[in-house]
């Protein structure tokens, strides 16, 4: 493997990047306005080893243990109706998706999304199971959907209703061989799209290869974690005495190292390991999470019809912030901390007269629920991954986007 450290480092944060990855179909050109580093996209990485999962078989759909989060909340507000056309983004082991089927059957459509070829060879396989067409499987990230829409002459505005319900799937973090889990020891790799786009990094170069301060960042924006400096500082010195820094387990004692227990306790007072912060930041740089959640929100405006819902279940505070955002026309660019309000009435008494006349005109969402839905104490208890799930949904405004 050969790849340049210092490129690695020095173009680490580009900031607020521009991009056109969808526009290669001529339909939409997205900016990518979210103000955190992208990951490695210009870094030049020779010879990716492909040691890792060529060898996963997929499971058959009946044999994955996954329960769909919030199913009732997100069916009641996603609300399918007979001929309409859904679209699932976030595919995963299709729980979702197979609770829309099952509540709605003659959905004329179920466009089924995701990025990870394992997910969506078990979508190919449940569409066998249904009407031909009726689940139309993609294989790609939500920057890519416009153009795999644009193959098959969906046009925008058309669309019913989009689901996104982000992050890891229980799928990924329980094959041990994907690299994000903290309690199955493998290599560190957790890259959602496996091994199709040759010049993503892995989990483990990135640990390998950024320097203290970078790493540090990456921790402390996208973990959230105040011992950061000491985890990024406890990892250089970790390389320097052993080298390279290979599986999970091996991550999760460095990072342990630093405190003097491996477990804290989680909001609801039940052992986390250490560590946990350490790989969601790794897992979201890795995977350029924020701002594939931002620019998969613009998609999903663009092709859903006026009228037509947005679901969004988020499972940290930097994505449903993303996500409220968007929902309810706040600059992304805010700082974090202010309240809901407070930045309406700010962005009010900036932008009185033709600025505001402006950002009513082209408000893009309304919000259908004014609190943020979560799941009941019962669903927690039957699946913690519930616990720290947040659900949003937005129509499209009547009037915006028809000339998009
Ligand atoms: C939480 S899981 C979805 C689980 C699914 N709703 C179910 O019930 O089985 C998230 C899935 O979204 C996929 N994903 C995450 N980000 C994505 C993106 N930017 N583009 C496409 N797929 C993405 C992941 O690969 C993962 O399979």
């Amino acid at each position: 493997m050969c790849y340049s450290k210092t490129a690695l480092n020095s173009q680490f944060f580009c900031g607020i990047c521009t991009m056109s990855s969808a526009s290669n179909s001529g339909i939409l050109t997205m900016a990518n306005t979210y103000p955190f580093p992208r990951a490695f996209h210009d870094f030049t990485i020779c010879d990716i080893e492909e040691e890792n999962f060529n060898n996963i078989t997929c499971q058959s759909n009946d044999n994955v243990s996954h329960i769909p989060v919030m199913a009732e909340e997100v069916l009641s507000v996603l609300n399918p109706k007979e001929n309409q056309i859904i679209v699932d983004m976030t595919f995963g082991s299709g729980g979702h998706t197979k609770e829309i089927l099952r509540r709605c059957p003659l959905l004329k459509q179920l466009i089924a999304l995701d990025r990870d070829p394992v997910a969506y060879q078990l979508s190919v396989d449940l569409s066998k199971q249904f009407r031909p067409g009726q689940i139309l499987p993609f294989l790609g990230t939500f920057e890519d959907l416009p153009s795999l829409l644009s193959k098959e002459k969906i046009p925008a505005n058309s669309i019913d209703g989009i689901l996104i319900d982000a992050g890891v799937s229980s799928m990924q973090l329980d094959t041990a061989e994907r690299g994000f889990s903290l309690s199955k020891d493998g290599l560190l790799d957790m890259r959602m799209d496996g091994l199709r786009n040759k010049d993503q990094p892995s989990a483990a170069m990135v640990i390998n290869t950024l320097d203290e301060k970078n790493l540090c960042a990456v921790i402390k924006k996208y973990g959230e974690d105040k011992n950061a400096h000491k985890i990024a500082r406890a990892i250089i010195e970790a390389r320097a005495a052993f080298g390279k820094i290979e599986s999970t387990k091996h991550l999760a004692t460095i990072v342990a190292s630093v405190f003097d227990s491996p477990f804290n306790k989680d909001m609801l007072g039940r052992p986390a390991h250490v560590a946990t912060k350490t790989f969601q930041a790794l897992r979201i740089f890795v995977n350029n999470e924020l701002n594939q959640l931002s620019n998969g929100l613009h998609v999903a405006h663009h092709y859903l019809r006026p009228g037509g819902r947005c679901v969004v279940l988020t499972f940290h505070s930097l994505e449903d912030r993303i996500v409220k955002r968007h929902f309810h026309s706040i600059d992304l660019k805010a700082p974090k901390n202010m309240s809901l309000s407070y930045q309406q009435l700010q962005s009010t008494v900036k932008t009185l007269d033709n600025e505001l006349l402006q950002s009513i005109v082209n408000k893009k969402w309304t919000p259908l629920q004014k609190k943020v839905i979560t799941a009941t104490h019962e669903e927690i208890l039957k699946n913690p991954r519930s616990r720290s799930a947040k659900l949003r949904v937005a129509t499209k405004e009547r009037g915006s986007g028809e000339k998009e």
